[in-house]
């Protein structure tokens, strides 16, 4: 998969020399796969040609906040809402300024003011006015508000001075982005993944379980940190190790999964049930080994809590995500599942003679929601987990500026 396989990326270009290199980054961030909205401001169209940058992104250029015509498709809480990352190149002294004093004087400001994406500046300015006191504040306030800083570099300027000022080369913007997990979809927010089998117990030595393996929660709990999101990992008994970076909560039954899942849910955004609870305990556990005195045991088994559900009823809800293993009707079953589950989203397993996620590396996810339905179609577990982190955040981020 291209590293910015279908990252929403709003590309801000404002006025200055070096934003005849915007046209290269736009072809760059297609190349790697990634969605590019181009929003220009007024200075940037005297520097290069909107419909260049059309052409590159296979999408109309934004300019202005005030046509009808383009708001009437997506306006500007749209565009903000959209992005999965916003990149300002070049990013001009004047709209450094006017971004840092919060302003909305054109689509450009008002999409990063309204926006809960981060945002990323590669400046590009004379040596001279990058060195002013005024853009150096303004510069450090931005970094202490989160935004982040590409460059500049340092060099022979298009004025003849030399010095700080010279916007980053696009092939340098792109190594930025593609590394470190690039475009972090899910930064700033909390996410609880359940993983694994759950053991419960008859004895000491004893219990009921499954064949879950772990690796499909394990690998969207390490898809989840590399999006930017603190992570809590509360899992069953497994073979793997925890993810690094992340807080993890060993468990064994279902009754303590629910109570390290209840432990932060106040406090979470994102919910995922990945986890094959066991649907049934033993109704009494022998404090001391089971001697095989009888021939025939009875065992009476009672209906464990239903993590998943409780997380979606309870009254701060995370957007909430289950995940169904079917054999017969699929798609059918699951979509009764999220609704009876009250849940945004459901990710599916088709159990079949061509798919047996059970222990497998691979697997073949389908993704439900109220309206849509998307196949993942059958990849390793950790590209799936990749694409389902990208798809919640889409949706979390929708449901969350709405
Ligand atoms: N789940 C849970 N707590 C349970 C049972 C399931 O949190 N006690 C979660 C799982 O983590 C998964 C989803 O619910 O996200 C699976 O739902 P479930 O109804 O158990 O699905 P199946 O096992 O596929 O259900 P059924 O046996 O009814 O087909």
């Amino acid at each position: 998969m291209a590293s910015l396989a279908e990252k929403r990326i709003v590309l801000g270009i404002t006025g200055g020399i070096a934003a005849y290199k915007s046209a290269e980054l736009v072809r760059r961030l297609i190349d790697q796969g990634a969605v590019v909205q181009v929003v220009m401001t007024e200075a940037a169209k005297a520097f290069i040609a909107p419909l260049t940058l059309q052409a590159l992104s296979g999408r109309p250029v934004r300019d202005s906040l005030l046509d009808p015509s383009a708001e009437s498709g997506m306006g500007h809480i749209e565009i903000a809402r959209w992005a999965d990352q916003i990149i300002v190149a070049p990013a001009s002294a004047d709209f450094i300024a006017r971004l840092e004093a919060g302003m909305a004087s054109d689509l450009l400001t008002t999409v990063c003011l309204a926006t809960s994406a981060p945002i990323a500046l590669a400046p590009a300015m004379n040596q001279g006015m990058w060195n002013k006191p005024v853009t150096q504040r303004n510069i450090d306030r931005l970094a202490a508000d989160g935004v982040e800083l590409l460059g500049p570099a340092s060099g022979a300027q298009a004025c003849g001075d030399v010095g700080p000022g010279r916007m980053l080369e696009p092939g340098q913007i792109m190594d930025h982005l593609t590394s470190s997990g690039g475009v972090r979809v899910l930064d700033g927010t909390k996410v609880t993944i359940t993983a694994g089998p759950t053991w419960e117990p008859l004895d000491p030595v004893r219990a009921l379980s499954n064949h879950s393996s772990g690796k499909m929660g394990y690998a969207v709990a390490t898809a989840a940190a590399a999006a930017g999101a603190t992570v809590t990992l509360v899992s069953g008994p497994t073979a793997l190790t925890p993810p690094a970076g992340i807080q993890y909560r060993p468990v064994q039954s279902a009754e303590e999964m629910l109570a390290a899942v209840e432990k932060g849910i106040e406090d979470c955004d994102v919910f995922i049930g990945v986890a094959a609870v066991a649907d049934y305990r033993p109704a009494q556990t022998a404090a001391s080994k089971i001697k095989k005195d009888a021939e025939s045991v009875m065992l009476e088994l009672i209906r464990n809590p239903d993590i998943l559900a409780r997380v979606a009823q309870s009254p701060k809800r995370p957007f909430t995500v289950g995940f169904a293993a079917e054999t017969d009707q699929a798609i059918a079953n699951a979509r009764n599942k999220l609704k009876r589950k009250g849940l945004d989203l459901i990710a599916v397993n088709q159990v079949n003679e061509t798919n047996n996620p059970f222990g497998s590396e691979e697997n073949h996810l389908v993704l439900i929601s109220k309206t849509d339905e998307i196949d993942l179609g059958r990849h390793s577990k950790s590209a799936l987990a990749e694409h389902l982190i990208l798809e919640i955040a889409h949706r979390y981020h929708e449901q969350h500026s709405a």
